[in-house]
């Protein structure tokens, strides 16, 4: 039956369609169906990958019949949940209409103005622009700062800046890599570097670590080396941020980023960031000197060419600065404390994490990758529900899970998720701190 018309095909029509669909030779799709074999098996076969998520109740979520206290979310401050900046949304809506679908260059509703100038505040730099995600400013953004030039890439940078650096390279760039949080190989690169425009590309707070790069020696690299330094801390804005006396936990204060946190400045630095973490919004931001950004807002296609986030995306964000200004360092407090009963159970267990940060992103090997399935089961079963890190979205010595706080769980919901790690550690599942330092003394990948 066609979709189209609700009519049968003839039989003869059939007969070609059956032929084609069996002589159809997909080489490409073999390629790639093989490559991703193990996480498209577990992918089709497991309740905590893919999930269709029916319902949800605060940080509880509904899979089927089943509710799960969600660690998956990377929502850090509850912004989502967040009735003041709910209740503030129908007002945008009123006013400007569910989505004005203008690119940035044909027209900007004042709103984007409005966010610019609150976050170029908020973060200290120079100025900022926004556009709807980090995947598209670095697509953009890096083959411009890059030119021809050669980039420095860290070897565990984020897929997206991967894929920017691609871009870059089909454009003329040269693309080296560092080893990962290594400012003396970096500095061994850019010193038999001849290239004159030199771009260091890297996360701040990494997304499966949870640990922010030492900033004052690379910055201090690149400066030496006259590199400019691109950071993407996607995971960092909203949840570290300026140091000083009141602060309410080792975040420090304002949520304002790595660049902040360090105390470092921004003369050499081009920093990336996102709303759609800690502030659960569809927008990201590139803070950088105003020449750049006059650069952008005439050679950067997401600002020339891509719709823009919907007005729902930019009340919230607008609100959330609000919010952060005034119970940010609150909720801070709160994930922290999250955070520090997760990390300090692992540690009484003696089970591995690479979480040196006490930032609410605990990733936690297990000990035989084959069981990555076995113990997502597990962990489905008690009710809890996390990311599983499966090869090959990361190499087989690290697969396992990863275990995101935010400030909207509850103390019931982190009291299920630390039974059910002891559960795994009793079983043996998870893999011990003392294999995790042998493989990190090791250097294996
Ligand atoms: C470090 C990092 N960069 C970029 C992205 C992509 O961000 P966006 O959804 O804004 O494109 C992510 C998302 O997971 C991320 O973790």
């Amino acid at each position: 039956m066609s979709l189209e018309t609700g009519i049968a095909p003839a039989p003869v029509q059939a007969d070609r369609t059956v032929r084609r669909q069996q002589t159809a030779r997909r080489p490409w799709l073999d390629h790639w169906l093989d490559t991703c074999r193990d996480l498209s098996t577990l992918t089709a076969s497991h309740p905590m990958m893919d999930a269709v998520i029916d319902e949800i109740d605060g940080r509880m979520i509904r899979v089927g019949e089943k509710w799960l206290a969600d660690f998956a979310s990377c929502n850090y401050l509850g912004f989502d949940l967040d009735r003041e900046i709910i209740d503030a949304i129908p007002a945008y809506l009123d006013a400007w209409g569910t989505h004005p679908s203008w690119s940035r260059l044909l027209g900007s509703p004042v709103l984007y103005e409005q966010i610019e100038e609150r976050l170029t505040d908020l973060l200290g730099s120079a100025d900022s622009l926004v556009l709807p995600t980090i995947t598209h400013i670095h697509m953009s953004v890096i083959p411009l700062l890059a030119a021809s030039g050669t980039i420095f890439i860290d070897s565990r940078a984020h897929k997206t800046i991967y894929d920017g650096c691609q871009i870059a390279r089909s454009r003329g760039a040269a693309v080296k890599r560092f080893q990962h949080n290594d400012p003396d190989h970096l500095e061994q690169l850019l010193r038999v570097e001849r290239d004159q425009m030199r771009l260091v590309c890297m996360d701040g707070v990494n997304s499966m670590t949870g640990n922010a790069p030492d900033l004052h020696a690379f910055a201090d690299v690149a400066a030496r080396h006259g590199a400019l330094l691109y950071i993407d801390d996607a995971h960092g804005f909203g949840v570290i941020g300026e140091r000083g006396p009141d602060e309410t936990s080792p975040y420090g204060m304002r949520g304002n980023c790595v660049v902040r946190h360090f105390g470092e400045s921004y003369d050499n630095v081009i920093l990336v960031g996102g709303f759609s973490k800690a502030y659960s919004s569809l927008l990201a931001f590139v803070a950088c000197p105003t020449d750049v950004k006059q650069l952008l807002k005439v050679a950067a296609p997401p600002y020339l060419y891509s719709g823009p986030s919907p007005v729902a995306s930019l009340a919230t964000v607008l609100k959330g600065l609000d919010v952060n200004e005034q119970r940010g360092d609150a909720l801070r407090a709160i994930i922290w404390k999250h955070s520090s009963r997760v990390l300090r159970l692992l540690r009484e267990l003696g089970v591995a994490t690479p979480n040196r940060s006490e930032l609410p992103i605990i990733e936690v090997p297990i000990r035989d990758h084959r069981r990555i399935s076995a113990v997502g089961q597990r962990l489905f079963d008690r009710g809890v529900y996390v990311t599983l890190a499966a090869y090959p979205l990361v190499p087989k010595s690290e697969v396992g899970f990863r275990i995101q706080l935010t400030a909207a769980n509850t103390d019931v919901e982190v009291d299920s998720l630390l039974a059910a790690i002891e559960e795994l550690a009793g079983e043996g599942e998870l893999m011990s701190a003392d294999d995790l330092d042998h493989h990190l003394e090791g250097g294996a990948a």
